[in-house]
């Protein structure tokens, strides 16, 4: 149990994207905090999985929501805030990153990816904010150093650019009302999300991590809780970089192949 004194009364967090990967890491180590969790992600067979491994007496509970149907999303976020004795969080972790080509995309493509990564997280956050401003709680956006320029993936870095556009207004718009808004950047991290990449790739993202190993969801996921602490009760703004290459900008490589190569360096 944490030492954090908020966390006398059981506070509540939802997590969206929370049956895999990073969203997971963040609900299993807000629950191993005390907190009481739900999880909302498409996907049920990872929320299987996911269920398996919450610890016994933990509260961590995961339930099927696409975040892109707005409707069930925000019925979903304020039926479970409802119920929760201090709501105090919201962790919008559901993200895709499909590997498009800005040539050929087209806007139904286009449309999709945002309604994840954005919109999804826009509206999470809205049905959320009620329950946020009642027990001075937090918002935590997932963003990316793809904001700062992806050109393997020109698409999801501007859904990524967007998160911290949004996460920097939410956070002037809600400050009167006591609610902080901050946005976790990890770098290259072990999920699903980067476990088709050869080994070569992943060990140049670690050299580039000034841990020289690439993160793990849980070293995120400690941003995160910390974010969401008592300890952080006056950031709110800030764009927290998790293991990403800033910072070292002498080692700094691009992660992938040349532009219109492939991973193996030869012309696509
Ligand atoms: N892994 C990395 O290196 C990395 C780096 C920077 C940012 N991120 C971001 O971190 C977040 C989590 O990514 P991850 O690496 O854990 O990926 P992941 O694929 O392991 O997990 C993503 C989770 O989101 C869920 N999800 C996807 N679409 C959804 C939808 N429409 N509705 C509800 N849930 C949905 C998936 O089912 C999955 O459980 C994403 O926002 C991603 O963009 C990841």
């Amino acid at each position: 149990m944490t030492a954090d004194p908020d966390l006398a009364v059981q506070r509540g967090a939802v997590v969206t994207g929370g049956a895999d990967g990073i969203g997971l890491a963040v609900a299993r180590r807000l629950a191993a905090d005390g907190y009481d969790v739900v999880a909302l992600d498409a996907s049920e067979t990872a929320a299987g999985a996911a269920r398996a491994s919450i610890p016994p007496g933990q509260r961590c509970r995961f339930l099927t929501v696409d975040v892109r149907d707005t409707t069930v999303l925000a019925r979903s976020v304020a039926a479970v805030m409802r119920d929760m004795p201090v709501p105090s969080l919201l962790c919008a972790c559901a993200g895709v990153k499909p590997p498009v080509d800005f040539r050929t995309v087209g806007a139904a493509a286009w449309d999709d990816v945002f309604a994840v990564n954005v919109r999804g997280a826009f509206f999470a956050a809205q049905a959320a904010l009620p329950y946020l401003i009642k027990n001075h709680g937090s918002l935590v956006f997932i963003g990316s150093a793809s904001a700062n320029g992806d050109y393997e993936n020109p698409l999801y870095g501007a859904t990524k650019g967007a998160v911290v556009a949004m996460a920097r207004s939410l956070a002037a718009a809600l400050s009167p009302d006591g609610v902080r808004v901050n946005v976790v950047v990890p770098g290259f991290t072990r999920t699903r999300m980067t476990d088709h990449l050869s080994e070569e790739r992943i060990r140049a993202a670690g050299q580039r991590n000034v841990a020289g190993r690439v993160n793990e969801p849980a070293d995120v996921a400690a941003a995160v809780a910390w974010l969401a602490s008592a300890e952080a009760a006056t950031i709110s703004n800030a764009v927290l970089d998790v293991g990403t290459a800033h910072g070292v900008p002498a080692r700094y490589a691009p992660i992938g192949p040349a532009p219109g190569t492939t991973e193996r360096g030869e012309r696509s």
